[in-house]
């Protein structure tokens, strides 16, 4: 079937205006439409958070869950006018940093900025099979996706074995990023004193007591990465709560 062509400007995306005696091109109201939906195909954000929007996100009766959301909706609206320019979500798995990610990333292709989402060790895999010539990938393409999209989610950083070839290139990455004022919008569940995460927990079993030494976000991605993200990153700090989805079911 023939894609329907708009009546207002006949496909061309241009409507024609008379104002004060002068004729103009203006945008038809059909480009912005158009490229918000083409924005939304192309930005592989994955079905199972499609329905995520800030409106939808319950603050679940918490003061510090409502702060962020007022957080969020400014840095929407204020985009890309803001410093830094990146975000970072940090806390518990379950608790909301994914799904808001997603949302921040719908407002932002509504008003016509080009965002991709990745999956951090789907990235990594990517990048490793694309230097393999028999992998189909092409030679670098998932790296350079990475340092070139204009707004770039990295969900579940930190979800990797630690290696020195996984530190030069999230460190590369990021590296490149900040120096471009590229926005770069991170989720991780890895703690960090600076964002507030305890690296020693007490845990109870039985009546014996232990401590649990957590693997930092820095162990992880390294000090120069980690300097990185949190110079090009606000940090939105996850209250303590219960995994969403566990609390919903009871
Ligand atoms: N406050 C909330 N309101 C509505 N849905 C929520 C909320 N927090 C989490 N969810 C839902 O719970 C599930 C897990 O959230 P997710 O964003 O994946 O958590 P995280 O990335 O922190 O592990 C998702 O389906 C998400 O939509
Ligand atoms: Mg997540
Ligand atoms: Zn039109």
């Amino acid at each position: 079937m023939p894609e329907e062509v708009c009546p207002l400007c006949r496909g061309t995306g241009y409507t024609i205006i008379e104002k004060d005696g002068l004729t103009a091109a203006q945008r038809c109201e059909c480009y912005q439409e158009n490229r918000a939906s083409s924005l939304w195909r192309n930005s592989r954000i994955p079905s199972n958070y499609r329905n995520d929007t800030l409106e939808n996100f319950s603050n679940r009766d918490s003061n510090e869950l409502a702060k962020i959301q007022l957080i969020l909706k400014s840095y929407c609206r204020d985009f890309p006018a803001v410093v830094p320019p990146g975000l970072v979500f940090t806390g518990a798995p379950g608790t909301g940093k994914t799904h808001l990610a997603v949302a921040v990333l719908k407002h932002l292709m509504e008003s016509g900025f080009e965002c991709v989402f990745m999956d951090f060790l789907n990235l990594l895999d990517r990048i490793r099979a694309s230097w393999d010539p028999l992998s189909g990938e092409s030679p670098r393409e998932a790296y350079r996706e990475a340092l070139e999209t204009p707004v770039l989610l990295l969900d579940d950083l930190g979800s990797h074995r630690t290696t020195d070839w996984v530190e030069d290139t999230v460190t590369s990455i990021f590296t490149y990023r900040c120096n471009e004022r590229k926005p770069t919008i991170v989720t991780t569940n890895m703690p960090d004193p600076e964002m507030g995460g305890k690296l020693v927990e007490r845990s109870q079993a039985g009546s014996m007591t232990s401590w649990d030494i957590k693997t930092s976000l820095a162990e992880k991605i390294g000090m120069r990465a980690r300097s990185r993200l949190f110079e090009m990153c606000r940090v939105i700090r996850m209250p303590v709560m219960d995994d969403y989805r566990v609390a919903s079911r009871r």
